[in-house]
């Protein structure tokens, strides 16, 4: 056996830790920081002068911003905001944000909100450490390695995990097409991720459900995948457990800090996990959905799971059981009962059953099909789908067939 694990971004965890992100920033010797959210204001400066108080009180989006915007002043952090890191962030997004950042001359960035912004934050500070505009790397396998400016991410959902990991996936259009692609590089992992649940409280429940399937979709992938690994394995397991045990609570009543607490840490060992093993083909088609369809990340991976692994069970037979047995905290399951363990989680958190009952038309399945059948992660699924399979697969997704 042999294997490699990385995971060199330091992890503070618990409710209200996001108070001491001033300081961490401060030890990475940041002066005025670069603070990058999804939409809401435009991008504004403000001094000490200007401080707002700002508590807990988990007022949506906003109420996370004022938080670390309290935690920055506290620790005499300037700041500037930059808002403009939207949904399935492109190449344009973080340039703007790398605009901001050398306009207002800041020296770290802080990442706030979901998957967007946190991707589109670690962009925005490799955009500055090399130079060049960040669109110069997604594709070509040119190799990040100039050093970056420190960035701390504090996610708001628990789901994308990629507040530990390497990587930042961008929207791209190329000869007319959109799609997804992933650039990875050891410069790209945050320094460190503060991962407050008391920041996710206010999460609405169908956000809850999309981004908490998201993370289970994160550690199945990585414990079926063929790159799994025996460390890697050990994350893929724990989240499987904590979701098993909170996803449907954290989505019954979000104030329940326990459930939100077990979901924010499954998504971050499942994060752990995505940078030591291997996606599969529930992202390709999750990729090719958000990027021709606009369909939310998580919500696209919720309805894909389920299908995607009945095409695996004979392949993945031992390990899809021991999957559905830490998610459902039984012993004695077998892969097929894991699969409708999948089906019923979807269901309870109001997952619709299929591509079709979430408004993706017929005509969309041959332009899905193409795109998913290139992701490059196709050869990391524990069974290798041919192209009749991955078409099928598709087809059942879209019309809701029960495949178990
Ligand atoms: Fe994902």
């Amino acid at each position: 056996m042999a294997f490699t694990f990385n995971s060199p971004v330091k992890i503070v965890f618990g409710e209200g830790c996001a108070d001491q992100v001033g300081q961490e920033l401060v030890g990475l010797g940041a002066k005025k920081v670069l603070v990058v959210t999804g939409p809401g204001h435009r991008h504004e400066e403000q001094d000490h002068a200007g401080a707002a108080q700002a508590g807990h009180e988990g007022n949506g989006h906003e109420g996370a911003f004022e938080t670390v915007v309290a935690a920055l002043k506290k620790a005499g952090l300037e700041y500037v905001r930059f808002a403009g890191a939207g949904a399935d962030p492109t190449p344009a997004m973080v340039e703007e944000g790398a605009c901001v950042f050398k306009e207002a001359r800041c020296d770290a960035i802080l990442a706030l909100g979901g998957g967007s912004p946190m991707d589109c934050a670690k962009a925005i500070g490799a955009s500055m450490g090399e130079g060049r505009p960040f669109a110069d790397f997604v594709g070509t396998g040119r190799v990040l390695a100039a050093p970056v400016p420190p960035l701390v991410a504090v996610p708001t959902t628990a789901g994308t995990g990629s507040e530990v990991s390497g990587t930042s996936v961008l929207t791209i259009e190329k000869d007319g097409h959109k799609m997804k692609l992933g650039t990875s590089g050891a410069t790209l992992f945050p320094k460190a991720a503060f991962v407050d649940p008391l920041l996710h409280v206010s999460m609405p429940k169908a956000l809850t459900a999309a981004t908490g399937m998201d993370a289970l979709t994160h550690a199945i992938e990585c414990y079926v995948g063929r790159q799994h690994t025996p460390l890697a394995d050990l994350y893929c397991i724990e989240a499987m457990r904590l979701i098993g045990l909170s996803l449907r609570r954290a989505c019954q009543r979000g104030d329940n800090l326990e459930a939100r607490g077990n979901m924010a840490l499954a998504a971050t060992c499942a994060g752990v996990a995505l940078s030591n093993a291997s996606l599969g083909m529930v992202h390709g088609f999750a990729h090719a959905l958000g990027a021709l369809c606009g369909m939310a990340h998580g919500t696209a991976n919720a309805i894909m799971l389920p299908y995607v692994m009945a095409g695996c069970v004979d392949d993945a037979a031992e390990r899809l059981a021991l999957a559905g047995a830490a998610l459902t905290g039984t012993s004695s399951i077998d892969a097929h009962a894991s699969v409708a363990a999948l089906f019923s989680l979807d269901h309870d958190i109001g997952i619709p059953r299929s591509l079709a009952e979430a408004g993706i038309p017929e005509s969309m399945l041959k332009p899905i099909y193409e795109d998913a059948k290139n992701y490059k992660r196709r050869p990391m699924s524990p069974h290798l789908f041919t192209d009749e399979e991955l078409w099928q697969v598709l087809y059942s997704a879209w019309s809701g067939t029960e495949t178990t």
